[in-house]
């Protein structure tokens, strides 16, 4: 039995109440379980991470066990929703789905989906189901089964410390929510985790915003774990570095004062609105729900110190104690794997522009290296949820084959003027590859890529 603090049982009750399983199918045959479990990282503290897969047998209703009942209709309508899917509910024990995910040798690859800042694994179920299509010829000669994991970073979603007391309990004691504690995170997850439970010795890493940002230094640090990784509009620069702190908890007055004061500004529900009409392409993209699921990450006792803490943590190296000036440009150059850059184009922050400075980095590699680059019109900073079709539909190609060249695998088929059309509930979107010579920068976005990169 894991133990909560009472503070945050409320919102606690609601994530791990699901017991175990969801597990989705639908007339095309295409059937899913998204497993949530929990993993304790260094002995203090909580990992909060789901399991999705396929299942390869015929079903033609789909299912969803959970313990609670709430959550159910919750996930269930919302699933419906985004799927236009018929489901039904039932309710069952825990032990009997658990059974599941079990050690097989057909097992390929598995992917890794990592978060942007402030949302959990929550943000990552309209791109799942879609991952995880399989058409019936799969399923028949029972070849494909793919394990998607998606982890919450310690201090965000249902990761936290144990028994948390905003920076002063034992288990905060040293910590640091820097970027390098993610990335100690999530390698010694995939080693303990992913790869224990997978008949494979490495990951794809889809990241998105920060996790963009993660995952390519983690592919530049550990090579031997990462097969190949997405960047979905990652973010240039990550850790502020502000004076006077090292981040490390637990925080002195100032910093934990100043943390304070722009916490509980930043997750009162308007200015969540507000952030994320900033963040989507459209306003239609995004529910009341996802505004209610990013409220409630920052409701437990951490939230404070983890955001001060965030603040003013350093920025990664590729080589941790470097003392050289390095950029994320400078860990891009060094990245020994495939890199396939997806950018929203509407994204306010990490535009278009900063997808150029990426490309011209990855160009240095030796030519064997591939990389490759994805627009997307109508969606912004996370397309991931803003576009699941369509980014679905370029990860499957893209990890489906072993010689990612563009001379050999076609991401958007050469037909319908180099363009596919997705239709999203909240309207279309559209992809293209384009070339760091197709992209212009105006005036604004020299100046921006001057200056983050100077
Ligand atoms: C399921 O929920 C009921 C009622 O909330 C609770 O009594 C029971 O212990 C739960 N079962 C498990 C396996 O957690
Ligand atoms: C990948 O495909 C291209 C084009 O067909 C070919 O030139 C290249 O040698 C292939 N690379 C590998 C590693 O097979």
């Amino acid at each position: 039995m894991v133990h909560h603090p009472p503070q945050r049982q409320k919102t606690t009750a609601l994530w791990w109440g699901i017991i175990a399983v969801i597990h989705f199918s639908s007339s095309l045959a295409s059937s899913f379980v998204i497993q949530p479990r929990i993993w304790e990282y260094k002995n203090r503290h909580e990992i909060g991470y789901e399991v999705a897969h396929s299942i390869s047998s015929r079903q033609s209703t789909a299912t969803l066990i959970t313990n609670q009942t709430t959550m159910n209709s919750n996930m269930a309508s919302n699933f419906c929703e985004e799927m236009n899917k018929e489901i039904a509910i039932t309710t069952k024990e825990s032990g009997t789905a658990t059974s599941v995910l079990s050690k097989t040798s057909d097992d390929i690859t598995p992917i890794l989906l990592l978060n942007g800042f402030g949302v959990g694994s929550f943000h990552q179920h309209r791109l799942i189901p879609c991952l995880l299509e399989t058409n019936s010829e799969d399923i028949s000669n029972q070849r494909y089964r793919r394990t998607i994991y998606c982890v919450d970073y310690l201090g965000q979603g249902r990761s936290w410390p144990k028994d948390c007391q905003d920076g002063r309990s034992v288990s905060e004691q040293g910590l640091q929510y820097s970027a390098e504690t993610w990335i100690d995170q999530i390698v010694t997850f995939i080693e303990q985790v992913i790869l224990t439970e997978q008949a494979s010795n490495k990951v794809h890493l889809v990241g998105n915003s920060v996790g963009g940002h993660l995952a390519a230094y983690i592919a530049a640090r550990r090579p031997d774990l990462v097969e190949s990784i997405c960047l979905l509009n990652p973010t240039p620069v990550w850790g502020l570095n502000l004076p006077g702190w090292s981040g490390t908890l637990p925080a002195p007055i100032v910093p934990k004062a100043i943390g304070r004061f722009l916490f509980d500004r930043i997750r009162d529900l308007r200015t969540i609105e507000q952030f994320l009409e900033q963040t989507y392409s459209r306003r239609e993209a995004f529910t009341e729900e996802l505004m209610h699921q990013i409220r409630g990450c920052t409701l437990g006792n951490g939230g404070h110190a983890a955001f001060a803490s965030i603040l003013w943590s350093p920025p990664l190296k590729v080589t941790p104690d470097s003392t050289l000036k390095e950029n994320f440009q400078d860990c891009l150059s060094q990245v020994p794997c495939d890199v396939l850059l997806v950018f929203g184009k509407d994204d306010p922050w990490c535009k278009p522009a900063f997808a150029k400075k990426m490309l011209q980095a990855l160009d240095q590699r030796e030519p064997h290296h591939i990389h490759r680059y994805i627009e997307i019109e109508n969606a912004g900073h996370c397309p991931n949820h803003e576009a699941p079709q369509a980014v679905a539909h370029v990860i499957r190609t893209w990890i489906a084959s072993s010689n990612r060249s563009k001379d050999h695998l076609a991401l958007v088929d050469a037909g319908n003027n180099g363009q596919i059309i997705f239709q999203e509930d909240w309207g279309e979107t559209r992809i293209s590859e384009r070339s760091a010579h197709d992209i212009n920068l105006g005036m604004m976005d020299r100046l921006a890529t001057t200056f983050i990169y100077r």
